[in-house]
């Protein structure tokens, strides 16, 4: 398929258009960033490694009835999309407690969150990503209440299947983000990526950090390599 022109570029991946107009390319860079985008570095590797995670991932739930934009990887580091108007917010979803949580909230790291929370913030990093609820999201006008319920939902049911898919790999889903987008008709499904630097994921035996929270957290840039390449060793070629 023809690579068209650039039609947009985040923190860490480039959108271009394809010959069908129903489909887009992603292809993941090798950028990782951390604090809204302060702090920032680049992983040689590390965009084919998110570009087969978010595949596998996204195949997993593709044929578990909950729909996502995934339609093929590109390799080495891009997939092929349906192309979606995407709603800006970030849809997070905790199974127990870390991060923004355990600061914001009287929770404890390691804190399980039974049944999960589930939480909408808005994509404005000038703003540091505020969270947001279903009538912030109705006034500013960017999801009714119930595409808003839908999201929670499908977060939800995303969630069940992940937790279930990374469990057979010894692997604990701590929390991840969602964004979704809309269809030329209308429906919303899951769009963007699905991999390490939006998932917190542990060895479920020993606990080690297998995702960017290493990044976050000031790791060597080798270390936070070695943790991607494992996850992707576990999820994509299932050892
Ligand atoms: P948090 O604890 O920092 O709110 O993060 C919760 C989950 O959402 C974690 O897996 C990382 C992910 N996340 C993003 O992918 N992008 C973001 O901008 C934020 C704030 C979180
Ligand atoms: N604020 C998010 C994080 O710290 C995302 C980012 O800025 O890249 O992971």
């Amino acid at each position: 398929m023809k690579v068209g022109a650039k039609i947009a570029s985040g923190k860490t991946k480039n959108i271009y258009e394809l010959d069908d107009p129903s489909l887009v390319l992603i292809e993941f860079r090798d950028d990782v960033t951390a604090l809204d985008g302060r702090k920032r570095d680049f992983i040689a590797g590390k965009g084919a490694i998110n570009a087969a995670i978010t595949a596998k991932l996204m195949e997993v739930l593709n044929t578990s009835q909950t729909p996502t934009h995934f339609v093929k990887l590109e390799p080495p580091s891009a997939i092929i999309a349906k192309r979606l108007r995407m709603l800006p917010l970030e849809v997070v979803c905790r199974n127990i407690a870390a991060g923004h949580l355990v600061k914001r909230l009287p929770f404890k790291e390691g804190d399980l969150l039974d049944p999960p929370i589930v939480e909408f913030y808005l994509k404005d990093d000038e703003r540091g990503d505020p969270m947001v609820n279903k009538r912030h999201m109705a006034a500013l006008g960017l999801a009714t209440p119930s595409e808003a319920e839908y999201m929670e939902e499908a977060t939800l049911k995303a969630n069940e299947v992940l937790k279930r898919f990374l469990a057979s790999r010894e692997l604990t889903l701590i929390d991840f983000k969602l964004e979704f987008g809309k269809l030329p008709d209308g429906s919303l499904i899951i769009g963007d990526e699905l991999d390490p630097d939006c998932m917190r994921i542990r060895d479920s035996s020993t606990g080690r950090i297998l995702d960017k929270d290493l990044y976050r957290r000031g790791s060597p840039l080798e270390e936070v390599l070695k943790a991607y390449l494992e996850c992707k060793r576990r999820i994509v070629e299932g050892g």
